[in-house]
């Protein structure tokens, strides 16, 4: 289904009945990678999922899609489906967005899971990268984004995830050039939101102790902070893929919780 937002139209599913839960997918994916946890959790909720701004069916608006606008787009689909609150899970670049909605909406918010995903702002080192993943983009995109995909996985699983690999790539590539670049800037700028998450009366994260995006104990450190329960997952960035079972339990205990 599809709304409009600033002339654009944003796709988005709308699954089962019940109290809300509003899932949102990371960088160069799309709201296909829910597909297992849509099919689980929709048997006792209401699950939307939103393709976000240049990415999946949903095209772009700018040069720059900063997370404030992403989360924009998920009020205008909420707002269509007259849904008052919810309960947010974020992957990655998802759980920025659910950030910037919290601190938007906060009275939108039933609670946030962040799923290998952060509070903090971009170190230097990991903006320093953006800004050459920006110029890689514009002269080779197909061997960026081939690069980049195969590094969200653990190094031990990259051989046996190799087709779970490739259909990501796939996917991956059917973003545009602009829409990559316009989230990797939105993503570079986008600013530190613990304040916000802790505000969260219900809130979770989830890491991998093998994250080759977000360093283990640095998130440990966010979560201990913040006084965030935090669940430890054995793998990378993936858990979707990489700790597929583990995590349906995990997200089914959130949000009935
Ligand atoms: C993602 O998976 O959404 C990105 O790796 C997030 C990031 O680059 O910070």
């Amino acid at each position: 289904m599809i709304v409009k937002f600033k002339e654009t139209a944003v796709f988005y599913t709308d699954t089962g009945k019940g109290s809300c839960v509003v899932l949102l997918h990371g960088f160069l994916e799309n709201s296909t990678m829910w597909n297992a946890v849509v099919e689980e959790v929709s048997k006792r909720n209401r699950v939307v999922c939103i393709d976000l701004l240049g990415h999946g069916n949903t095209g772009c608006i700018g040069y720059i899609h900063s997370m404030e606008e992403m989360a924009m787009t998920v009020k205008a689909v909420l707002k269509e489906l007259k849904i008052r609150k919810a309960t947010f899970v974020g992957h990655s670049m998802g759980g920025y967005v659910a950030l910037a909605f919290a601190e938007k909406y906060p009275k939108s918010i039933k609670g946030i899971c962040l799923m290998n995903s952060t509070s903090q702002a971009d170190s230097e080192e990991r903006n320093k990268l953006r800004l050459r993943a920006k110029e890689m983009a514009k002269k080779n995109y197909e061997t960026l984004v081939k690069m980049s995909i195969a590094n969200l996985f653990a190094e031990n699983m990259r051989l046996v995830l190799s087709k779970e690999i490739e259909k990501v790539r796939v996917e991956a590539l059917k973003i545009p050039v602009r829409g990559y670049i316009a989230a990797t800037e939105g993503m570079r700028l986008r600013e530190n939101k613990e304040i916000v998450l802790q505000a969260i009366d219900k809130r979770l994260m989830i890491a991998g102790k093998q994250d080759p995006i977000l360093n283990y104990k640095i998130v440990e450190d966010e979560a201990k902070r913040t006084n965030t329960p935090l669940i430890e997952l054995p793998n990378g960035h993936m858990s979707h893929i990489e700790a597929k079972n583990e995590l349906l339990k995990v997200l089914t205990e959130f949000v009935k919780s």
